[in-house]
């Protein structure tokens, strides 16, 4: 028998990213590191028919339950995963907080401002839980090594940061509608509480916290088909562009940061980006092309681009052969290993940590602030 220590998980929300979860934990052996291990010993969502997948798979579990409390009150869990729809993250978040169970908490953190507030509060009130947000992106090899160059400080002085998340799956008008196209459920603040977190993890770690913003959101989809076929309204913003200003921490230099959420861009399956422009250096990554990392040194006139194929060296060594492909499931298994060292002593040795609460809360004054340009047509200032 092994004698690693267990950190034994239950997971809240059983749906798309509960499997992820629950698959990454199934191939923990991939990871080379010799630190504690998850293991998955609950589960729990309202529809039971989520269970069968994880019965089948999952022998040794030890709470099932449609009551996430049973979780909370259970000495058999030590840290919960939780994937449920946005309305439910501020109430869930919050008892699992005060439950002293660990958490990592989906994004957007809370439907609105409001309650991403309120979870924060009770993370000030349990200093001893350890709390992140999931944000799996940043740990593709090729975009830790433009992390890295980052970090260099490769680029001079910035000039431009475009950073955005892609999708076309929302192209198909006749795909009927679901809770991601609710505002009571999804929120006012629509593709940017969706997938904007995912943009801000790099740019906020950096320090480049927007300080205006001036957004232009677009309903390209105004119906949908609900599960009968009749069609119902579809009120949640589809696409944004934030246009920001922001000041480099390390000289007081301002430079633009474009911020793009998009559900309908045609072409794109799942296409997140970050490209970093600057006088001296430029770099970019993309999902489109997982295994490049793009970058140039501005000398003169020249002006050429280099690309580095990067295999899967990753941030937690894997089995994998270093030249082989790597993809969402290793990134994301990749940002549960980063979880779990924050969980033991090897936290602080954590190369790019996860989502911080304050780094959603940073994310919330952008959202509703963006919320309030588009509405009022003007710029708003963020500090
Ligand atoms: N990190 C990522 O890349 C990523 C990708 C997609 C979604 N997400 C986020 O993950 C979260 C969940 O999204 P999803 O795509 O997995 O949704 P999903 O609809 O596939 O799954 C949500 C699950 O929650 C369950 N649920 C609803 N009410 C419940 C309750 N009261 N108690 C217990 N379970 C309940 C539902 O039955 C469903 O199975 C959201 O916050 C979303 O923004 C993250």
């Amino acid at each position: 028998m092994s004698q690693r220590k267990k950190i034994r998980f239950g997971i809240i929300g059983l749906g798309l990213m509960g499997r992820e979860f629950a698959s990454s934990l199934a191939r923990w052996c991939h990871l080379l590191d010799d630190g504690a291990m998850p293991v998955l010993a609950g589960i729990c969502d309202k529809n039971v028919e989520t269970w069968k997948w994880y019965n089948d798979n999952f022998p040794g579990l030890v709470i099932k339950t449609d009551d996430y409390k049973t979780l909370l009150n259970s000495d058999q869990i030590d840290a919960i995963y939780c994937a449920v729809p946005h309305n439910l993250h501020e109430h869930f978040y919050i008892d699992i907080i005060n439950s002293g169970k660990h958490l990592l908490g989906e994004k957007p953190f809370g439907i609105d401002m409001s309650a991403n507030k309120n979870i924060l509060d009770a993370i000030h009130t349990n200093p001893d839980v350890i709390v992140c947000c999931s944000s799996e992106f940043p740990y593709f090899p090729a975009c830790q090594q433009l992390i890295k160059w980052l970090k260099a400080r490769k680029y001079g002085r910035i000039i431009e940061v475009k950073t955005g998340f892609h999708h076309s799956s929302d192209m198909d008008l006749s795909k009927p509608i679901n809770w991601k196209r609710m505002i009571a459920i999804n929120g006012e603040y629509g593709c940017m509480g969706d997938l904007g977190m995912h943009t801000l993890h790099i740019p906020f770690r950096m320090g480049w916290k927007p300080t205006s913003v001036y957004a232009d959101l677009q309903n390209v989809a105004k119906t949908r088909p609900d599960s009968k076929g009749s069609l119902v309204p579809c009120e949640t913003w589809d696409n944004a562009v934030l246009t920001c200003k922001v000041k480099d921490p390390e000289n007081g230099e301002e430079f633009s940061m474009v911020v793009e959420t998009k559900r309908m861009a045609p072409g794109a399956t799942n296409n997140w980006f970050i490209e970093v422009y600057g006088t001296e250096g430029s770099a970019k990554f993309s999902t489109h092309n997982p295994k490049a990392f793009d970058f140039l040194t501005t000398s003169g006139k020249e002006q050429g681009w280099t690309r580095l194929d990067i295999g899967s060296q990753s941030a937690i060594p894997s089995i994998t052969g270093g030249i082989f492909e790597f993809g969402f499931s290793d990134a994301f298994q990749q940002m549960i290993g980063l979880f779990i060292q924050e969980l033991s002593d090897k936290g602080s040795l954590n190369p790019f940590r996860n989502v911080t609460p304050e780094e959603t809360s940073w994310s919330h004054e952008l959202f509703t602030s963006a919320l309030e340009s588009h509405k009022t047509g003007r710029k708003i200032r963020l500090l």
